[in-house]
């Protein structure tokens, strides 16, 4: 659930690269957010390495936005976080093809529908699964925090011994099926269209009894923006725009783009040239990768330092806090502390931490906990001879630390530092659970948006080793290097 409500980085339409907090934008803009995993309403345009969000509700948010005098920016968050969001005033509106229901409107405010859609069963050709009935005994996949989810759980009342799964993300719900490791699932029709198409192995089946659900905005409660964005909306109903706008990218999906080959079960044909318009996007993300890596490791020795000393000075209180603080990071898991950080700041301090501010503070303050150890291990290590003779010639301890024992200490943990750099590497895929759009994010991105899985993992993989290679082997040249001056 903490996972769910992954507000992430902000892309302003058009400029994705600046990292910024809702809180921080002037009146001139308005925060849309959204979860881009619903083609065509809200997904990731990859063509040609450009982060933009694109879509059927992202053309109407830019025409209310410009109708209204706004800049327009757009954050992403799971969809279950999106109400959440609101709540939180992290953003000004929802537009994920949401659907107005009885609990939504206890906790946010709705505009009028701007679309109409019916609930259809997405299943293998083969499986025959076509009415509701048929979901008997089955396992049935639903976006999690979705009416589709609300839906399945009522057909379940009426149809004995459905199991239902719940899973983050739509696409993630469609591997799910392709994989064999659930039935069918429930989709929305217009986005149950795009993945059949681009999985010809699948079909889907309006469920004829669903009453229809509509999309509509959803604001904080009591937004001064519910009028005028109905005015507006109203405006391009009656003008035919929304129409105009649903044939756009309703009639031609962008799953035709792709051109899928339907995979055997149980077989696995690999085709990178169907990611190869996507990898500058792929790539894009090592740039954050390294960065974020890089600033860890270095707070983390400096913090790692800080804290070895403590253990070392013979100081009870500061050796106590010092061995306490270790044994809570590293008693509890990396990405436990690293939610933490990222949903409680806001709570407990005010501050708006964005996603990378969050990583860099988590990984520093773990990867302390752990270098601490290894420092006070490489200090202890040096000869007692060369203390004993600094402090016989009257060396002050500070500068005995600093010029006589840290650098021989440094020299002798560093293949120990260089394997806690390759850790910090590869762990920084955790931080795009919250969002940030680094290496592995990209890749699922690009999965979700070729409604594929395994090439782009496969690609990010890759990545991931080359860096980690790049990394070993700089610092064997480092190490060389070092001995030669010693
Ligand atoms: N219309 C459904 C609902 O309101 C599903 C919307 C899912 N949207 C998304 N962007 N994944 O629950």
């Amino acid at each position: 659930m903490l996972f769910a409500a992954t507000l992430t980085i902000c892309i302003i339409t058009g400029n994705s690269h600046s990292l910024q907090a809702a809180s921080s934008v002037g009146k001139d803009t308005l925060t849309m957010i959204t979860s881009p995993d619903y083609p065509p309403y809200e997904f990731y345009d990859t063509q040609g390495g450009e982060r933009k969000i694109v879509g059927f509700d992202v053309d109407i948010a830019n025409t209310l936005a410009k109708e209204l005098g706004f800049k327009l920016q757009i954050m992403e968050s799971d969809f279950n976080g999106l109400i959440p969001a609101l709540q939180a005033n992290r953003a000004d509106f929802v537009m994920a093809g949401m659907t107005p229901t009885p609990e939504r409107q206890k906790n946010v405010d709705f505009s009028i529908i701007y679309y109409e859609a019916k609930d259809t069963i997405v299943a293998p050709k083969t499986s025959n699964l076509k009415q509701i009935q048929d979901l008997a005994g089955k396992k049935i996949g639903v976006q999690l925090g979705t009416i589709q989810e609300q839906n399945a759980k009522k057909i379940s009342a009426k149809v004995p011994g459905i199991q239902l799964k719940q899973l983050n993300r739509v696409p993630e719900v469609i591997q799910e099926i392709k994989s064999g490791r659930i039935d069918g699932a429930i989709v929305e029709d217009t986005v149950a269209k795009g993945f059949a198409q681009a999985n010809p192995e699948l079909e889907f089946t309006v469920i004829p009894s669903q009453e229809a659900s509509g999309s509509a905005i959803a604001f904080p409660k009591g937004s001064q923006l519910v009028e005028p964005f109905n005015k507006v909306l109203q405006q391009m109903k009656d003008k035919g725009e929304l129409q105009k706008l649903a044939t756009k990218w309703f009639s031609q999906t962008t799953a035709t783009k792709t051109t899928s080959t339907p995979t055997a079960k149980g077989g696995l044909n690999l085709d990178f040239t169907r990611i190869l318009p996507d990898i500058p996007f792929i790539l894009k993300g090592i740039p954050l990768t390294l960065l974020f890596t890089l600033l860890s490791v270095f707070l983390g020795l400096i913090w790692g330092t800080v804290l070895s000393l403590c253990k070392i000075t013979g100081i009870k209180p500061l050796v106590w806090v010092a061995n306490a603080y270790t044994s809570v990071f590293r008693g509890t898991p990396l990405l436990l502390q690293l939610a933490l950080v990222y949903y409680a700041t806001p709570q407990l301090t005010g501050y708006d931490i964005s996603a990378l501010e969050a990583g860099v503070l988590t990984f520093t303050l773990n990867s302390g906990a752990y270098m601490s150890e290894t420092i006070r291990g490489g200090i202890q290590a040096v000869d007692k001879g060369q203390t004993e003779a600094a402090m016989s010639m009257g060396v002050p301890y500070r500068l005995m630390m600093w010029d006589i024992i840290l650098p021989q200490a440094l020299k002798n943990i560093l293949p120990a530092l260089v394997n806690e750099t390759i850790g910090l590497l590869k762990d920084s895929a955790l931080v795009s659970t919250i969002g940030v759009v680094e290496i592995l994010r990209s890749a699922q991105i690009v999965g979700a948006n070729k409604y594929i899985y395994f090439e782009p993992l496969l690609f990010a993989g890759l990545i991931y080793y080359v860096l980690v290679m790049g990394l070993t082997k700089s610092a064997s040249v480092l190490e060389r290097r070092l001995r030669q001056s010693e």
